[in-house]
């Protein structure tokens, strides 16, 4: 079955992700229809993939009321952060099956309202939780599953944001203010919360949370900056956030995301043009921005398990690193590198079959002698690199998922490891995350 797909919002989700794999996977799914209201980024989404032209629709509310007459199978509502309630909300009446990007909602009564109308229409939600879908964390999963490493204990997560993505989305971009989006722990480390949660196999009992926006503020704007990179700013040699250094010679051979956001017109010109007038020329300590840069969070759980989760904007590299401390063993894991070195005290524990590693190396650790295997986990480029398109993998293997499940006849069908009733949880903890921040004290469970 070709499962016909409905693209809520052409940005960069819904075009380099899923009306990309759409177009590499003919024989399992076809965008149908598209609604956005950029011409330039409906038209090349549709025109990318053999969209009708009376199926191309500026609003989402058009696409969702002809769902029916499309003949759609499932929509994808890969629109901003604050709409995403109303489009799932409408979809459900609708009577369609939805993949729905995290956030799936950005206040608590309206995370409750969404997931009480699934319910009472049985409806299937499954949300944009990548990172359940990677093998690095699928791998990491097993071995915990296996039991050869005991009781988790302790669990470090280290979102480590990148200090130029931060600036492109957090400062300047989609995600830099409350108001446009929701807090940082939501939009960025729902994910991360939601493995943490996968991990723990509980709701949390307690959620402690600290962080603030301390950098990018006027105060530490360079002495004579002007409000735009371009206006002849004096720091532009030394500023690591001078923005025709990112847009217009870094990334000039890119033009989808992050580039993409820049408008339509990707040449130099053109992306200087977008600077003198945009968003993405702001200079990062005069722009409008409120969302914090750091954040580091505590989730304590009923078994003992203590979990931190720790994100900062001041990382040379966009990647997470994770440590999970067992009674029996310990696991530490780099995304960037794909390395997961797993450490088991016991003489005589043996680690299970891993499909989705290769084993780099093993050793024995003096001075007890108990057994450390290293091994590599998740895709790699054609010269064995690891291959982080696509969320390392993430993104193709949830599409892949959802789409199976679509096309599977049996009532209710597979409801997916990121089902939207798996998902609250992540999305609780985010905002009882930021309750403790704003409020300075440790937010109980369910209190
Ligand atoms: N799962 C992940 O890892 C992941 C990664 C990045 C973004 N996201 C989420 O995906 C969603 C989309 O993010 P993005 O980066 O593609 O953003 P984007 O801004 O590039 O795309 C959103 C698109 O929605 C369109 N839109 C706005 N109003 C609309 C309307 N009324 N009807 C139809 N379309 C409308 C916009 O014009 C834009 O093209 C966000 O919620 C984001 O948080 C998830």
């Amino acid at each position: 079955m070709v499962v016909r797909l409905g693209i809520l919002g052409a940005g960069a989700r819904g075009s380099d992700t899923y009306a990309r794999w759409a177009a590499e996977h003919p024989d399992r799914a076809q965008v149908a229809a598209v609604a956005d209201p950029l011409p330039h980024r409906r038209e090349r989404l549709a025109e990318a993939g053999g969209v009708a032209k009376e199926h191309r629709y500026p609003d989402w509310r058009d696409l969702i009321a002809d769902a029916d007459v499309i003949g759609l199978d499932a929509v994808v509502i890969a629109l901003p952060d604050l709409i995403h309630v109303p489009a799932a909300l409408a979809a459900i009446d609708a009577g369609v099956p939805i993949l729905l990007e995290k956030p799936a909602a950005t206040a608590p009564e309206d995370l409750e309202g969404l997931a009480a109308a699934a319910r009472a229409h049985g409806a299937r939600i499954w949300i944009g939780h990548v990172m359940r879908y990677q093998p690095f964390w699928r791998t990491i999963r097993r071995i915990v599953d296996s039991g050869a490493i005991g009781r988790l204990v302790t669990m470090r997560v280290e979102e480590n944001i990148g200090f130029w993505h931060f600036a492109h989305s957090y400062v300047r971009g989609n995600w830099r203010s409350l108001a446009a989006s929701s807090p940082m722990v939501l939009a960025k480390t729902c994910h991360d919360l939601d493995v943490i949660r996968w991990f723990a196999g509980e709701a949390p009992s307690s959620i402690a949370s600290n962080g603030s926006l301390t950098h990018f503020r006027p105060e530490h704007a360079p002495e004579g900056a002007p409000e735009r990179c371009l206006d002849g700013c004096p720091a532009a040699e030394s500023c690591p956030f001078y923005a025709p250094r990112y847009y217009v010679d870094a990334l000039a051979d890119v033009d989808g995301w992050p580039v993409a956001l820049l408008g339509d017109d990707l040449t130099p010109q053109g992306r200087t043009a977008a600077l003198r007038r945009g968003p993405y020329g702001r200079c990062v300590y005069r722009s409008d921005n409120d969302v914090v840069d750091h954040q580091q969070t505590v989730v304590d759980f009923p078994s003992g398990l203590s979990a931190t989760l720790s994100t900062s904007a001041f990382t040379g590299q966009n990647t997470r690193t994770v440590r999970l401390t067992c009674t029996r063993g310990e696991i530490a894991g780099n995304l960037r590198t794909g390395v997961v070195e797993a450490d088991l005290f016991s003489p005589t524990a043996a680690l299970p079959e891993l499909p989705e590693a290769r084993v780099t190396r093993r050793f024995t650790r003096p001075p007890m002698g108990h057994s450390v295997t290293e091994m590599r986990a998740g895709p790699v480029t054609a010269e064995g690199e690891p291959d982080h398109r696509g969320h390392s993998g993430g993104d193709a293997a949830l599409i892949d998922a959802f789409v199976t499940a679509l096309a599977e006849t049996r009532p209710g069908g597979d409801r997916g490891a990121t089902d939207l009733e798996a998902s609250l949880d992540s999305h609780r903890m985010a905002f009882a995350a930021e309750r403790s921040r704003i409020e300075g004290r440790t937010v109980h469970w369910g209190a």
